[in-house]
């Protein structure tokens, strides 16, 4: 049986809906931390312009590939393994980046490795746009997101939701151009970062 996230299920639409212009003029996303992969299906068979390659550490691998073999359209490849720690990231170069509701759950050198990552696959011009939770000027964005920060932090000390500020300055340091910040339903943002045309 195929395992079904209820947070995907609420948030997929909205989500869907920012991607449509993030993701107008990208041909090839990558998809880290694909999950359950309801994202994969749904966003792929709503922007047919894309190509779209989930991946997955390996020992969450095997539910995600029977969601795509199962229910993906003809523009989602089957999952590959990636885990952000990997270095360099073994994939091919994509125009778009996608990842939802990762950077909470990783610890912080992952998140770092997440960004280098991103970097180093993605073409000029490229985008990425990253899914969840994040803390702004040191501030949650609502009490259910400290209560959550805190959960998270009890299950596993390295977890937590991430500051905006950090994240942009890495991403900054990789060259990529922060470009947007979507509010979201549940107090989530998408987040946009941009790299810019060569020689622009
Ligand atoms: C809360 S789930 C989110 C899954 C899916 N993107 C979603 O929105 O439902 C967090 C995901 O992050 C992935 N993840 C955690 N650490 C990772 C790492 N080092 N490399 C790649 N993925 C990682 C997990 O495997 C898991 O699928």
């Amino acid at each position: 049986m195929l395992i079904l996230s209820e947070a995907c299920e609420r948030n997929k639409g909205p989500i869907l809906e920012v991607l449509r212009t993030e993701f107008a003029a990208s041909r090839s996303v990558l998809e880290v931390g694909s999950g359950t992969g309801q994202h994969a299906v749904h966003f792929a068979a709503h922007l047919p312009h894309l190509a779209w390659q989930p991946s997955e550490q390996d020992e969450q691998l095997a539910p995600l590939a029977e969601r795509i073999r199962l229910e993906g359209t003809s523009n989602v490849r089957s999952p590959i393994t990636l885990d952000v720690r990997d270095h360099p990231w073994q994939v091919a170069r994509v125009d778009a980046v996608f990842s939802a509701n990762t950077l909470h759950i990783m610890a912080w050198s992952a998140v770092r490795a997440f960004v280098r990552g991103v970097a180093g696959v993605l073409t000029a011009p490229g985008v990425l746009c990253v899914y969840g939770p994040f803390r702004f000027q040191g501030q949650y964005t609502s009490d259910s997101n400290a209560q959550f920060d805190r959960w998270l932090k009890a299950r596993d000390p390295l977890s937590g939701i991430r500051d905006f500020e950090a994240l942009e300055a890495l991403a900054r340091a990789q060259g990529l151009v922060f470009a947007a910040d979507h509010p979201m339903p549940a107090n989530n943002r998408t987040l946009v970062w941009r790299r810019a045309p060569a020689g622009a």
